[in-house]
């Protein structure tokens, strides 16, 4: 896929790799994707959205009951808008949410309501990972339709070596690039 003037619709959760998706925006950015960024609510403890804002060159959205100085319903805008909606990284928390259809915040509202094509690129500890809940999650989504980028082996946050990392900058950009 051609990213030059795609809308990427890219959600951010709160997991220890969000760090990880500044180099994401920014490899997008550079490849004249225009970037909207996602916050789900736990996001901000780990990146903040000011850094967002400014590598995305984008206003962020990072809550659904904001009132902004023109009508916009952002779910509803943001969905129609989206060419592709990334997740980066998906947490265990978000990935067993959108496997329910769960709609309680602008990121699953706005997956919910598009028909774009959806991208998730997990990141969490292994046996968060490993765990039949998060996979039958993630078999779920696949179910759906939903393409991943799977997490690789490494050294994780929490001291320990297994799969969970989240995959590289550019296995993602890659996979993107090369999506039919
Ligand atoms: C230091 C720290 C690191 C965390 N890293 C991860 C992570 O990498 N992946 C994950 O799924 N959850 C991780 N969590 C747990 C999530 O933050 C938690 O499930 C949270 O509710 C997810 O929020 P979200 O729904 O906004 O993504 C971490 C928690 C802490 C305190």
């Amino acid at each position: 896929m051609f990213l030059r003037n795609k809308n990427i619709i890219l959600g951010v959760c709160g997991g220890i790799a969000a760090y990880k998706s500044y180099d994401v925006i920014r490899r997008l950015v550079s490849l004249k994707a225009n970037v909207e960024c996602v916050l789900t609510r736990n996001a901000h403890r780990f990146i903040t959205p000011l850094t967002i804002q400014t590598l995305s060159k984008n206003k962020i959205y990072d809550g659904m009951f904001k009132y902004t100085d023109k009508f916009e319903i952002s779910h509803i805008s943001l969905a129609q808008k989206a060419d592709l909606i990334v997740v980066v990284p998906a947490t265990a928390d978000v990935i067993a949410k959108l496997a329910c259809g769960r709609a309680d915040d602008l990121l699953t509202c706005t997956v919910l309501a598009s028909k774009a094509s959806v991208v998730v690129c997990p990141a969490m500890n292994t046996n968060m990972f490993n765990h039949r809940a998060t996979q039958n999650n993630i078999k779920t989504l696949k179910s759906y339709g939903y393409r991943f980028v799977m997490p690789e082996n490494g050294e994780l946050a929490c001291g320990n070596y297994g799969n969970g990392k989240l995959a590289s900058v550019e296995a993602i950009i890659s996979f993107l690039i090369n999506l039919a």
